[in-house]
């Protein structure tokens, strides 16, 4: 911790919204942390002697571990081990993460889904910016390849779910895209930076034009799931999959979408990106029907509010992404980035030590309308906020 402390006085990554002469922030950020470090360490240990990646709190009240087959989520708690290195710098936490991220590594030749970029993203991309580990690059390369061929330039997208099975073969789609996927896509400018060769960052522009074109609706708030015609690009339908409806605003949704612009800014530093994250922000942050802590409902058009879950997953995805957007854009979030770490960290959504399985945030959702992890913790929703509060600190270095 003293280490990034005298990087960040160094003003080497200084973070627009963070005050050097903020003392109240930096302790705020302090004592999260420590909380961060002892919880994330009850689970550590479960995941140790488990053998097996956490993902979330079953109904009988057991951690529930990752597919080890695959799962969008495994890289998260590999993730959050690098960021508890790159922290602390006890090396518990980096072979934790190795450990882990070894189990799915084979995942890197999988072209069956879009998730990559989440998985090895967070995973092997956190390990290479932190040790600059060649190996660790090599696996990247192997899992961006996969992913490109996902990439059909007809559309200008990457396909998001096959339809040959599961509940997304029953949907009639054809080549669906969902917002979600806008998160793959760091890993693709990534390469390109790493490696030199634009085909990574050409397929994540594209991604990101088609996407800016067909998902939004005219209040920025976005679709969930866009279906095209592999054979003519057309797009053949607008709808929902986690959703309450097809026309309504899933909340992880829109905070997947504000991140992903925001990366797509930093990366290419287009205007457009930086417009549309700021407009997915504003619709995001006036939400009239949010309640004051500004932790959504899981979806903003949820039928049943003030009587429906919150998705607090979905806060600590906006909140890192707006603690990023705060140093491009003109507009100031500080008040809105202080409010969502401060409720975050609150006893209504923050677990103390030993409780909540071992995992930090209580509260979130993962599908409603598939009746899976309702009001639950979930491994990204510790992800994005320990990642938050790295961000929040100045210390992160993308
Ligand atoms: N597909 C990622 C999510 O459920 O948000």
């Amino acid at each position: 911790m003293t280490k990034t402390r005298i990087l960040f006085l160094c003003g080497l990554f200084v973070f627009s919204c963070n005050s050097l002469n903020d003392k109240t922030k930096e302790t705020f950020v302090e004592k999260e942390l420590v909380h961060v470090e002892k919880q994330m360490d009850v689970l550590l240990r479960k995941a140790n002697t488990a053998h097996r990646i956490p993902r979330t709190v079953t109904s009988k009240n057991n951690i529930e571990w990752t597919n080890q087959d695959f799962d969008w989520t495994e890289g998260f708690f590999p993730g959050t081990c690098w960021y508890l290195y790159e922290e602390t710098k006890d090396e518990k936490w980096k072979a934790a993460a190795e450990k882990m991220q070894s189990q799915f590594e084979v995942h890197k030749y999988l072209t069956t889904n879009h998730d990559l970029g989440f998985v090895f993203n967070c995973s092997y991309g956190n390990g290479y910016r932190i040790t600059k580990d060649e190996t660790f690059k090599q696996v990247m390369i192997t899992a961006g390849n996969s992913l490109l061929t996902r990439f059909n330039p007809v559309i200008g997208c990457i396909q998001s779910w096959d339809v040959n099975s599961g509940w997304q073969a029953e949907r009639g789609w054809n080549f669906p895209v969902i917002i979600d996927n806008m998160m793959n896509l760091e890993l693709l400018f990534k390469l390109s930076e790493i490696t030199g060769d634009h085909k990574y960052k050409k397929v994540a522009i594209s991604h990101a034009n088609t996407t800016l074109k067909n998902h939004f609706r005219q209040d920025n708030s976005s679709y969930h799931v866009v279906d095209y015609d592999s054979e003519t690009g057309m797009v053949r339908s607008k709808q929902t999959a986690q959703g309450f409806a097809d026309e309504s605003s899933w909340a992880r949704g829109q905070a997947w979408g504000l991140y992903g612009y925001t990366v797509c800014y930093r990366y290419t530093k287009d205007e457009k990106y930086l417009d549309q994250a700021q407009k997915i922000a504003s619709y995001i942050l006036n939400y009239k029907e949010t309640p004051k802590d500004g932790i959504p409902f899981w979806d903003y058009n949820a039928p049943d509010k003030p009587n429906t879950y919150r998705d607090v997953s979905a806060a600590a995805v906006t909140v890192s992404a707006l603690i990023e957007l705060n140093q491009y854009s003109h507009v100031d979030y500080s008040h809105n980035i202080d409010k969502l770490l401060k409720s975050l960290a609150s006893d209504k959504y923050m677990a103390k030590v030993g409780t909540n399985n071992g995992f930090l945030l209580k509260h979130s959702v993962g599908s409603l309308p598939h009746q899976s992890e309702i009001d639950v913790p979930l491994n990204y929703a510790d992800y994005y906020f320990i990642e938050a509060l790295i961000k929040y600190e100045g210390s992160h270095s993308n």
